[in-house]
């Protein structure tokens, strides 16, 4: 199973990569924005963190998709992208933001850990983003991608639990889905039935870190609001290292 993974070709000739010539410390090169002030992500001290009694629970609508409703599943070259549909949006922001994909970040293979944000220096196992565009003011997430105001990310920090069985419930659907499209075609768009998204964030929305930051790969555009979630959510071991064995192949 490993060396089926492994054998699949990596996605080469991207305009950009995580490590070497065209790494991180090179980004900034071809993308102005990257490395920028507002750059993101970040590491969340403690210390340094101040209560704003303005900020409200997180509300989710129409997070519960029905398996019968087909979601796209893509590859970016970068990453697996679950692309969601716009009816699909939160409140308690600023404005209104209607959602265009779900991602997650597992690390590379030298890093045991694969978070981006950090909280007080410890990383997490992965990262799930669940991206959106402020809808009240844009038409599209392309329109909105550049503007201050255009995009607000969820995080959730992903922490593995000991043993656990393949197709657990706590995410149960990584594991199908991501080996599904490891089947197929690079680049080639696959459909796979639509599960309940809410399922993917912690009980609590109503605790979390909130700054104003990036898009934390090319371009870099200083557009995200983002929302760190303090509580983690908790996958199996057998489905952490499936998930980014696969990842890691693309
Ligand atoms: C986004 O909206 C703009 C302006 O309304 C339009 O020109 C563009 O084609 C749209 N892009 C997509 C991908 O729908
Ligand atoms: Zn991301």
């Amino acid at each position: 199973m490993i060396g089926l993974i492994f054998c699949v070709l990596c996605v080469s000739g991207a305009a950009w990569t995580y490590t070497g010539p065209k790494g991180v410390q090179h980004w900034s090169k071809s993308y102005p924005f990257c490395g920028g002030v507002f750059q993101s992500p970040i590491d969340l001290q403690t210390p340094l963190l101040q209560y704003d009694p303005s900020l409200v629970p997180i509300e989710v609508h129409n997070y519960d998709l029905l398996a019968h409703e087909q979601l796209t599943l893509g590859n970016s070259g970068h990453a697996v992208k679950l692309y969601l549909p716009s009816k699909m949006y939160i409140l308690g922001l600023p404005n209104r933001y209607s959602a265009v994909e779900l991602h997650v970040h597992w690390g590379s293979p030298n890093t045991p850990a694969g978070s981006e944000h950090t909280i007080d220096g410890k990383r997490f196992a992965a990262e799930l983003h669940v991206v959106h565009f402020n809808s009240k003011k844009y038409s599209n997430v392309s329109v909105a991608a550049d503007k201050s105001d255009g995009l607000a990310v969820l995080a959730v920090l992903i922490e593995v639990s000991g043993g656990g069985a393949c197709g657990e419930e706590a995410g149960p659907h990584c594991l199908g889905i991501l080996l599904k499209l490891l089947m197929q075609k690079y680049y080639q768009k696959v459909q796979v039935p639509a599960f309940n998204i809410r399922h993917l964030l912690p009980l609590r929305l109503d605790q979390y870190y909130r700054y104003d930051g990036s898009l934390t790969t090319p371009p870099c555009y200083p557009s995200v609001l983002w929302t760190v979630f303090r509580n983690p959510i908790t996958i199996s071991h057998t489905q952490y290292i499936l998930c980014k064995l696969t990842q890691l192949a693309l």
